[in-house]
């Protein structure tokens, strides 16, 4: 969504700098737009435009700006065009209130209405902008800034966060309700963030926050207090261990190239994850539960579609799964107390899965279990239970390592719980879960190694490929569609993702002559998927196969690079390893496209609105 970030020195007049190197490391919550507001002496210096960090900072000189205190934010635009007056920071009336948020106000017509009856000056037609005001009208009301930001939120409704300061007083105010915020205290400055990749340029030393919290943040403290009755609460900062050098490149052209490359690592860290104390508990929680319910979006999604096919298969289990977003519509009814809904977010902040989080726990619709990356994030405070995915920062857009975590996990609990209630016989269950920590991350760099040329010779072939399928079947169903959402979030091509034994129904008559179509198979398939091969070649449709070799493919390819060949593993590890050659297919395309792939157009890496 968007990423605020608020700063207030000690002894500094370099403002602009720090809140330019901090919140730069937010650039996957939004670059639609970006602004500084810095504080010098009682003025609020505040410059803005659309564009990224670094295009509105060669433009406006962001990292010049000279303060001891300041607020910046990047946004990804939805109330109010991306244009440089919606552009955040704000002003309140006049140029004394300065603030920025991020989420939704939902009840932002009606309260701009009242605010502009009240003789509010608003200017831009940005959500944001009445943060600051409801801040401006109750300080006119008590003369208090701190009570002025705490009565602030009863005017507000949604889901949100942001970070208030007044020109002529030294602290920076933030509040939590419904959107994720972070703060840290370094040595000559404290911090307040939407994220943790921002702080940690500053410190180690973090507070998280919960809902219903707001923060007074001086040059050498951060305090924290309950909203509802303004209580202090005793927040002590704790040493984050995210390594700041994973917000860095690491020496690849892009975040998602390095990510993807990260996997072999990922392997390792996750497994030692679910090997630890809690996996026990993790398995009960499903044992216990009538029924089970799987709630994703996006890359989440579709690896929670990979997640059922386990479960079934290992666990003999059926697994309920749906978009966040039509969950509640399409299954809320059939939850109970004794239901188990998992919920899948590497952000762990996205609306879609909150919002079925709070009903379930506001109708008492049984326990929660997060899946998440983001430590710190509302999923994990306020999940039952949660399993950490252990990726480390996932910074460029598309998911990709935090994908192959998830698939690992379900992999791994769909075993766990098969030989829990005896799906499967022990020796089985151990043998599957040594080949998920022993050969997995070898064959996860192999297959990166191998498929990379393979993927960048076949992106050459399709630059001019506008529109095409990707296809999956079975445990490889989910694959195909997480390779089709790739290709559409960084290619900008249109790929649909769907089952191969559908495509005969209605879909096969986009095929003419040399129309591409992707196949994801395994070789306990592709039986199967030949005649879905056969259905489009016999239109001459270009048919590109991804999955291990087999002799009885080789007919259905025309040129060697329409087949990007794994290595061979296990059946059941077989689909893990098939989305990286799509991975890395979607990359070069992108790449050769000229499209920045960490960066595509219109996304947010975390979509904290409805
Ligand atoms: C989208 C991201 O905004 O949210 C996708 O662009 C992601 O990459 C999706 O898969 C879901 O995000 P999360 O954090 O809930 O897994």
């Amino acid at each position: 969504m968007c990423g605020i970030t608020g700063i207030v020195t000690r002894n500094s007049d370099e403002i602009g700098e720090l809140l330019v190197r901090c919140s730069s490391k937010l650039t996957y919550r939004g670059y639609d737009s970006v602004g500084v507001a810095a504080v010098r002496n009682g003025i609020v210096d505040l410059r803005k435009d659309v564009g990224t960090v670094d295009e509105v900072n060669k433009l406006l000189g962001l990292s010049q700006m000279k303060g001891d205190r300041g607020i910046a934010q990047l946004r990804w635009a939805t109330y109010g065009a991306p244009t440089k007056v919606n552009a955040q920071p704000h002003f309140g009336c006049e140029e004394v209130f300065y603030g920025a948020h991020n989420g939704n106000i939902h009840n932002y017509v009606e309260y701009k209405k009242e605010l502009l009856e009240t003789g509010h000056i608003v200017r831009s037609e940005n959500d944001g902008e009445l943060c600051v005001h409801a801040v401006d009208k109750y300080y006119e009301e008590t003369g208090d800034m701190f009570e002025a930001v705490r009565k602030s939120t009863d005017d507000l409704h949604g889901a949100f966060a942001y970070a208030v300061g007044r020109a002529d007083e030294p602290e920076i105010y933030a509040v939590k309700m419904g959107s994720s915020l972070v703060a840290g205290v370094a040595n000559e400055a404290t911090i307040v963030s939407s994220d943790l990749p921002s702080v940690l340029p500053l410190t180690n030393n973090v507070i998280y926050l919960a809902d219903g919290e707001m923060l007074v943040l001086t040059h050498d403290d951060v305090k924290v207090f309950r909203i509802e009755d303004g209580k202090q609460l005793d927040r002590k900062p704790e040493l984050s261990n995210v390594d700041a050098r994973a917000a860095e490149k690491g020496g690849y052209p892009h975040f998602m190239l390095k990510e993807i490359n990260e996997q072999p690592k990922v392997v390792q860290d996750v497994m030692g994850v679910l090997e630890g104390q809690h996996s026990d508990e993790w398995i009960k929680m499903f044992a216990d539960a009538s029924r089970h319910f799987l709630v994703a979006c996006g890359s989440s999604y579709n690896a929670s579609i990979v997640g059922t096919y386990y479960f079934n298969r290992l666990a003999g289990i059926p697994i309920i799964h749906g978009l966040g977003g039509q969950f509640d519509l399409m299954y809320g009814q059939t939850m109970n107390e004794d239901s188990l809904s998992i919920l899948v977010s590497q952000s762990g902040e996205t609306k879609d899965i909150m919002n079925v989080l709070k009903r379930v726990k506001e109708k008492n619709l049984g326990k929660t279990l997060g899946i998440l990356n983001v430590i710190g994030s509302t999923l994990m405070f306020e999940s039952d239970s949660y399993i950490p995915m252990a990726c480390g920062y996932e910074v460029s857009v598309p998911a990709t390592k935090t994908y192959y975590s998830q698939s690992i996990i379900f992999a791994y609990l769909a075993a766990k719980l098969g030989e829990y209630n005896g799906h499967i016989d022990p020796s089985e269950a151990r043998s599957f879960v040594g080949m998920l920590k022993n050969d997995l991350p070898r064959l996860t760099q192999e297959t990166i190694d191998r498929t990379g040329i393979l993927a960048k010779n076949l992106a050459r072939t399709m630059l001019d490929v506008k529109d095409l399928y990707c296809l999956g079947y079975g445990f490889t169903d989910g694959v195909a569609r997480e390779g089709a959402l790739k290709i559409k979030e960084i290619c900008y091509n249109h790929c649909e993702g769907m089952y191969s034994s559908e495509f005969k129904h209605g879909p096969l008559s986009i095929v003419t002559k040399n129309y591409p179509v992707i196949f994801a198979t395994t070789p306990e398939d592709s039986w199967m998927v030949i005649n879905h091969i056969n259905e489009v070649r016999a239109r001459y449709g270009r048919t590109i196969i991804v999955g291990e070799h087999e002799e009885k493919l080789e007919p259905y390819i025309d040129n060697k690079h329409d087949y990007l060949i794994v290595p061979k593993s296990d059946v059941l590890i077989n689909p893990i390893l098939d989305v990286i050659p799509l991975q890395l297919l979607s990359y070069f395309l992108s790449v050769d496209l000229g499209i920045n792939p960490d960066l595509p157009r219109n996304l947010s890496k975390t979509l904290t609105v409805d």
